[in-house]
C-alpha cells in the first residue's frame, strides 16, 4: 500500500510559518547591495491614482497611496517619467528634464512624495529618457532653427543636399522611417521612436554634460536610482552607412550597443553614479551575454544590473512552451551566476498584463495563476520588478477597435498596416492580446465608479472587472492575489537564500512544472510551480527532504512517495533538510 502524506497548509496561517527576521543577516554575502535586495514596484503615474479629478493620475495621488505601497512589502519604486512633456508618448518625450509635467503636479508635490517614500523606507528610481528628447524641448527648438545654431549638434541632422540618408527604422513612425525632413534648414533629423522624439547626439560632449548635470540635479534631491530608457540605442555611427535589407526585422542587432556606448556609460558612472548612492539599470541588455556582462560587471564601472527582454517576449496568443520559458530564465541565470546581476520581470508599461499573457485570466484560474506568477517573480535570483496592478491580478482590457487605443505605438502601428495594405484584422487581434494599453488601464482601488481611480473621466477606461478585482475587496480576503503577494515579499525579505542563493533547475524537460532550488549556506528552498490548468505530477528525489511549507497558493500538497502532484497553477515553496 502506498503511503500518502498530505500536507495541509492554509494560506491564512502562513504568516506564522515565516522565520524570524533575526536570520536576515545571518549569511552575509560578500557582495551585498541594497539594490540586489530590493523588490521594485513599478508605477505608471498616469494610471495610478488621480488626486484632482482631471482623469489623469498624478504625484499627489501616489503620495496618498504610500501606505498601501509600503504595505505591499516592496522596497523601491520605479516611476515612469514625470518630467514636462507634450505627451506624444506619455512622458517618454521630455520637454524639460528639470520640471514636472503639469498633469502630474509640481516640484513641491514631487519633493513631498520623495520624502514620504523615504520616511517609509522606500527608495525611488527615476526613469531617464535620454536617447531622445521631445521636439518641444528648447534644445530641439534651437537646434532646428538654423544649421549654425550652437544646439545644432545636440541632435542628428543630415543635410538634404547630400540626398536622402540611408534608411533607418523608426519604431513608432507610421511609415517606419526614422528620418524626418525639416524644410526650415533643409535637412533630415533622426528619430528612432516617434517624429516628436528626436534622437540626441551622444557624440557631442556638451550634450553629455547636460545630461549628467540633469542626473545630478535629481541625485541631489535624493533619488536613489536611474533606469536608462532605450539607452542601448544612444550610440550611433554618425556617418549613417547603409544597413542590410533585414534592418527593420533585426532592429536590436543593428541599432543596439554601437561603438561609444561603453565610453558614455563609464563617463556617466564617473560623473554621476560613483558620486551618489544610486543604482542604475538600462533598458535592454545588449545583443548577447558578453554584451550584457560588459554593461554590468562591477569592475567595469558602468551599470549595476541588466534588464533583458528574452523572457518578456515569450508569451504568445496561442500559448507558450513552459520548457522554453524555463530554458530562457535558466540560461540567463547561469550566465550571471558568478558575476553581474539581473532584473527579473515579466511585465511593465510596454507589455500587456502579466496574468493575461503568462497565466490564465479565465474566472476559474485567474487568482491561482496570478499568485503562481508572483511566486515565481519573487523567488528567482535577480531583482524583481513588479508592475502596478499585477499584485491584484489585473487583466487585459481587450479593446476591439482602434479608436479605443491611446498608445502611439498601437495607433501608428495600425496606420502602418493600413498604408502597407496589411491585415488590419490580424493586427487588431494581436493588439488585443499584447498592446501596451492593456497594461496601462487605471489602478483598481475599489468596486465603485471608475474603481475610485478618479472622480473625473479616466484618460483610459477602467476595466469593468474592477467590481471584483480591486484593492478594497482583496484587502479583506486572506486568500486574494494581493495578500499572497504580500506574503511573498515578506518571504523574500526574510530569506536571503531567495536573494543571494544559488539557483538550480530541476527536470528542465518537464512540460508543465517549473521546479528549482534556491540555496544559501545550509538553507535550501524548493520552489514548485504548475504552469498548467491541469493537475501535474513530478517525481523528485528531494521529496523526502521536504521539511516545511513556507507558501502555498492551494490548501494542501499531495505527496506519494517521491511523487508530488500539484493542482492547476499551484505554487509551493518549502524548505528542504
Ligand atoms: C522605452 C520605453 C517606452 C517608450 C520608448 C521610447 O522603450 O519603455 O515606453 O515608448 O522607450 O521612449
Amino acid at each position: 500500500m502506498k503511503l500518502i502524506f498530505i500536507y495541509i497548509v492554509f494560506t491564512i496561517g502562513i504568516w506564522g510559518c515565516v522565520e524570524s527576521s533575526k536570520n536576515r543577516n545571518g549569511k552575509a554575502s560578500d557582495d551585498k547591495e541594497w539594490w540586489k535586495e530590493a523588490i521594485v514596484y513599478q508605477i505608471y503615474p498616469r494610471s495610478f491614482n488621480d488626486s484632482d479629478g482631471d482623469g489623469i493620475g498624478d504625484i499627489k495621488g501616489i503620495t496618498e497611496k504610500l501606505d498601501y505601497i509600503r504595505h505591499l512589502g516592496i522596497t523601491a519604486v520605479w516611476l515612469n517619467p514625470i518630467y514636462s512633456s507634450p505627451n506624444d508618448d506619455n512622458g517618454y518625450d521630455v520637454s524639460d528634464y528639470r520640471n514636472i509635467m503639469a498633469d502630474f503636479g509640481t516640484m513641491e508635490d514631487f519633493d513631498q512624495m520623495l520624502e514620504g517614500m523615504h520616511e517609509r523606507g522606500i527608495k525611488l528610481i527615476m526613469d531617464m529618457v535620454v536617447n531622445h528628447s521631445s521636439d518641444e524641448h528648447k534644445w530641439f527648438k534651437q537646434s532646428r532653427s538654423s544649421r549654425d545654431n550652437p544646439y545644432r549638434n545636440y541632435y542628428h541632422w543630415w543635410p538634404a543636399e547630400k540626398g536622402k540618408p540611408h534608411h533607418r527604422y523608426s519604431l513608432f513612425d507610421e511609415k517606419g522611417d526614422a528620418w524626418k525632413y525639416d524644410s526650415l534648414s533643409n535637412a533630415y533629423y533622426l528619430h528612432y521612436f516617434s517624429v516628436k522624439q528626436p534622437d540626441l547626439n551622444w557624440e557631442n560632449p556638451k550634450l553629455r554634460q547636460e545630461v549628467y548635470d540633469i542626473m545630478k540635479f535629481w541625485a541631489e534631491k535624493g533619488v536613489d536610482g536611474f533606469r536608462l530608457d532605450a539607452f542601448q540605442f544612444a550610440a550611433k555611427d554618425t556617418t549613417f552607412p547603409a544597413f542590410p535589407d533585414d534592418l527593420d526585422k533585426n532592429f536590436i542587432q543593428y541599432y543596439a550597443m554601437q561603438e561609444g556606448l561603453h565610453t558614455y556609460l563609464k563617463e556617466m558612472n564617473e560623473q554621476v553614479f560613483s558620486k551618489y548612492d544610486v543604482m542604475s539599470v538600462a533598458e535592454g541588455a545588449g545583443r548577447n551575454f558578453k554584451e550584457a556582462h560588459e554593461l554590468v560587471d562591477a569592475n567595469r564601472n558602468e551599470l549595476n544590473m541588466a534588464y533583458a527582454f528574452d523572457a518578456a517576449d515569450i508569451a504568445k496568443p496561442e500559448g507558450y512552451s513552459v520548457v522554453h520559458f524555463k530554458e530562457v530564465f535558466s540560461r540567463w541565470d547561469s550566465a550571471f551566476s558568478e558575476k553581474g546581476w539581473l532584473s527579473i520581470f515579466l511585465s511593465n508599461h510596454d507589455q500587456a498584463r502579466l496574468v493575461s499573457r503568462y497565466g490564465n485570466d479565465s474566472p476559474e484560474f485567474r487568482v491561482l495563476s496570478a499568485k503562481m506568477l508572483n511566486t515565481f517573480l519573487l523567488s528567482m535570483r535577480g531583482t524583481p520588478y513588479c508592475y502596478y496592478g499585477d499584485e491584484l491580478g489585473m487583466t487585459n482590457i481587450g479593446f476591439e477597435t482602434i479608436d479605443q487605443y491611446r498608445d502611439i505605438s498601437a495607433i501608428n502601428g495600425y496606420k502602418k498596416v493600413l498604408l502597407s495594405g496589411g491585415n488590419v484584422k490580424a493586427y487588431l487581434t494581436s493588439l488585443k492580446f499584447g498592446s501596451r494599453d492593456n497594461g496601462r488601464t487605471p489602478m483598481q482601488w475599489d468596486g465603485t465608479a471608475n474603481a475610485n481611480f478618479t472622480t473625473g473621466k479616466p484618460w483610459l477606461p477602467v476595466n469593468k472587472n474592477h467590481i471584483e478585482i480591486n484593492v478594497k475587496t482583496e484587502e479583506l480576503n486572506p486568500r486574494s492575489v494581493l495578500n499572497h503577494f504580500r506574503r511573498m515579499t515578506k518571504l523574500r525579505r526574510e530569506n536571503p537564500a531567495l536573494i543571494y542563493g544559488s539557483y538550480k533547475l530541476l527536470q528542465p524537460e518537464h512540460p508543465t512544472i517549473y521546479a528549482y532550488i534556491r540555496e544559501l549556506g545550509n538553507k535550501k528552498l524548493l520552489v514548485l510551480l504548475n504552469f498548467s490548468s491541469s493537475d501535474s505530477s513530478i517525481n523528485l528525489v528531494e521529496t523526502s527532504k521536504i521539511n516545511h511549507i513556507k507558501i502555498n497558493n492551494a490548501d494542501d500538497m499531495i505527496i506519494e512517495n517521491n511523487k508530488i502532484t500539484l493542482t492547476p497553477y499551484q505554487a509551493v515553496i518549502c524548505t528542504l533538510d
